[in-house]
């Protein structure tokens, strides 16, 4: 058996992770050790952000598990493709994000509140990065906050197709069309191949 860590802190993130990638065969999914430092988050790019975590979380545990990095986030057109990779960092906590957010797109008319929310995933081990992949999904910017499920800025991203935010879906369908789960089916397929390899530490 393979030991899968997922290296984030967000429990969001976590959720959707396990739930993903839950009964993949040949690995255990495990959360990061609790105490760790924190990577730094220096890259211009989802993916940068997500090989830099990948490698130092791979460093920090060593040899044997494979490891698992996210680095998401919202990319507003309005604003130039803030926040972006500072998603996390754009404000204290969900909650003043989310206002933030809303205030700064309060004079944007609804046709010009496109954004989408982009995943990136690092596979590593050891201290190298073997494999990343990314999922997005388009939206737009609600006019006002909408759900209870989900978590960071899923109460104000509108799917226009389903008229209702990424907050007002269950677990499962975010999943289904999401930005981090369509970067984990991806993630997942390339972890099975790995799986069936048994001679392969
Ligand atoms: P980081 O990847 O840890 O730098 O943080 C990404 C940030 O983007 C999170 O703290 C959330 O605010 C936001 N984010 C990432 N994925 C999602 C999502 O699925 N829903 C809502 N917000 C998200």
């Amino acid at each position: 058996m393979k030991r899968l860590v997922i290296a984030t802190t967000n429990a969001g993130k976590v959720r959707e992770i396990v739930s993903v990638l839950d009964g993949l065969e040949g690995w255990r999914v495990e959360p990061l050790p609790g105490g760790l430092p924190l990577a730094d988050e220096t890259g211009s790019t989802f993916v940068d952000n997500a090989v830099q975590k990948g490698e130092f979380y791979s460093r920090i545990l060593g040899p044997e598990p494979w490891v698992a990095a996210d680095d998401s986030g919202l990319v507003v057109d309005a604003l130039d493709g803030r926040p972006g990779v500072f998603s996390s960092r754009y404000a204290p906590n969900d909650e003043a994000r989310n206002r933030k957010l809303l205030g700064e797109l309060r004079n944007v008319a609804e046709p010009n509140r496109s954004a989408r929310f982009v995943c990136a995933l690092a596979l590593a081990r050891n201290g190298g990065v073997v494999w990343t992949t990314e999922g997005s999904v388009e939206g737009t910017i609600a006019l006002r906050r909408e759900g209870t499920h989900g978590f960071g800025y899923d109460p104000v991203f509108l799917l226009p197709a389903l008229g209702r935010t990424m907050a007002e879906l269950p677990p499962e369908a975010k999943n289904r069309i999401s930005h981090r789960g369509r970067a984990l089916a991806m993630f997942r397929a390339h972890l099975e191949s790995y799986g069936q390899e048994s001679g392969r530490g």
